[in-house]
């Protein structure tokens, strides 16, 4: 696979996701995530809600009674993905015209009301925070109206529900830990269809931590737009901390307490987080990553631009010196750390010049690897409204190709660098290629394959690495790790 197609794979794809209800009502429904892992985690607590109501997952869209949609807006491309599947949805409803069709997520907050009248086939529009009012919409669609709730909240974080895991390996799994983002960074829709950030009490996570370990789960990846952010006082948004009380301040818990108390609450199962911005990143919680042997060494640090101009542009609040500053503390205080970036080509007025300082940053730091993209005007953000969309698709396309071939050079380059060394690796599953070989992720979140020999999925394994390809290493088994 190459590394765009890994991207997509990754990021776009649609996946159906099949569970078993709790009380059935006869009734089907499929449900399918576009987007980001968030959207990810979020159909797993609609489908928690849902099976409540007794509907019973069907993976074959024809079977479906009500069929939910959860949508991306991060890119224009990323809508019309969606598009097409509405389309697909509709030629489905002729031959079953009574199935329902319910759009989730980003689109739905976005569009709003609109997508009613823009998308005939749709019955259904849900914002990310009222998806615990599905069962009454559900209601108001069965009597044969629309039904539409996109209020954003102060509070949701949904931490009452217990998500059901679908499509699951049984070995890792996503625990969203705040929504939400204020960060406001001009080129970016999350902050309008996600709302203000807030953060999911500790006690929850943990629970939920605890009950992923029970089932014999090896891995969470605490999730949310920017980790590093967390800040939990007792409930209410992020912007309002200012205004709680002095003991809600002093007993208030930040990311990097956060991730030390899931760590040493699970000390055999690996921890990851994402999405860390470098705005907020600390040092502290560098050193909880280096003080504990489970967190798992590899931080996803999107920068966007290597250009200190288009940077402020983008209302991304450091600079290239600062970013570079953050780079080498987590290299002095983790050497074999992982990092892996974001990148936006074409923002309005980017130069020649601006886009060289992107290719010298990237040069700088050797990233692992990287999700990279031409810069898509958002509807409704600062820059969609301010700037002009003024570099031209040819050129914004020609800087992209640029990024990704470099990008290529330095994923080929960190993995080169595994060559040679023993590596613990949690198996997730059979190879793609081989059904001979498992894959797995080690510490740095590289993909490694080698012989299954007697191992299973959930083993905690050490591989020597004796080849890669361009982003995965390949290897063979010396025996189990001593976390087992
Ligand atoms: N903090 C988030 C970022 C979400 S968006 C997280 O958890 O990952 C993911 C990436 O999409 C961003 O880092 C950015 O590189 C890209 N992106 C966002 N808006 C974009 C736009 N308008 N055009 C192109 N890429 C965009
Ligand atoms: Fe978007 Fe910036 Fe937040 S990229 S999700 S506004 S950190």
């Amino acid at each position: 696979m190459s590394f765009m197609e890994k991207v997509i794979d990754e990021k776009k794809q649609g996946s159906a996701l099949a569970m078993e209800p709790i009380k059935e009502n006869g009734r089907k429904l499929f449900i399918e995530s576009y987007g980001c892992q968030m959207n990810f985690s979020d159909s797993e607590i609609v489908a928690s809600i849902l099976a409540k109501e007794g509907f019973n997952t069907t993976q074959t869209l024809e079977d479906a009674d009500l069929v939910l949609v959860n949508t991306c807006s991060i890119r224009d491309k990323a809508e019309l993905t969606v598009r097409k599947r509405l389309e697909k949805y509709n030629a489905v409803k002729r031959t079953n015209p009574k199935m329902k069709v319910g759009v989730l997520g980003c689109m739905a907050e976005r569009l709003k009301e609109k997508f009613l009248e823009e998308e005939k086939i749709v019955d259904l529009v849900v914002g990310p925070d009222a998806y615990k009012d599905l069962p009454n919409l559900i209601e108001e669609i069965d009597e044969g109206r629309n039904a539409v709730n996109v209020i954003l909240s102060k509070e949701e974080t949904y931490g009452d529900i217990s998500p059901v895991r679908l499509q699951s390996n049984g070995v890792s799994a996503l625990v969203s830990i705040t929504r939400g983002c204020d960060n406001m960074c001009t080129f970016c829709v999350v902050p309008f269809t996600r709302g203000r950030e807030r953060s999911r009490n500790p006690q929850s996570i943990l629970q939920e931590v605890e009950d992923l370990a029970n089932k014999g789960y090896k891995e969470v990846t605490l999730l949310g737009q920017n980790v590093d952010s967390y800040l939990w006082y007792g409930g209410g948004l992020k912007k309002d901390f200012e205004k709680a009380t002095e003991m809600q301040k002093a007993t208030s818990v930040g990311f990097a307490q956060l991730l030390e108390m899931v760590t040493k609450s699970q000390p055999k199962m690996r921890v990851r987080f994402s999405t860390s911005n470098p705005q907020d990143m600390t040092l502290d919680v560098i050193e909880t990553m280096a003080k504990y042997k489970n967190i798992c060494n590899h931080i996803h640090l999107p920068v966007q631009s290597g250009s200190n101009r288009i940077l402020k542009k983008m209302n991304r609040l450091h600079t290239r010196e600062e970013y570079f500053e953050l780079i080498d503390n987590i290299k002095k205080i983790i050497p074999d750390c992982a990092i892996s970036q974001d990148m936006i080509t074409g923002f309005p007025t980017e130069t020649e010049e601006d886009h060289q300082d992107t290719l010298s940053l990237m040069e700088y730091v050797k990233y692992s690897f990287g999700f990279m993209f031409a810069y898509s005007e958002r509807p409704g953000t600062l820059a969609g409204r301010k700037f002009e969309d003024d570099i031209p698709e040819k050129i914004k396309k020609r800087r992209l190709q640029e990024v990704i071939d470099l990008q290529q050079i330095h994923s080929r380059h960190r993995a080169t660098q595994q060559i040679g060394k023993v590596v613990e690796v949690l198996v997730e599953r059979e190879s793609k290629k081989s059904n001979l070989h498992w894959s797995g992720r080690n510490s740095q979140s590289s993909t490694v394959i080698f012989p299954k020999e007697n191992y299973k999925i959930g083993d905690f394994v050490n591989v020597k690495i004796n080849d890669c390809t361009t982003a995965t290493l390949l290897g063979e088994a010396v025996g189990y790790s001593d976390n087992n």
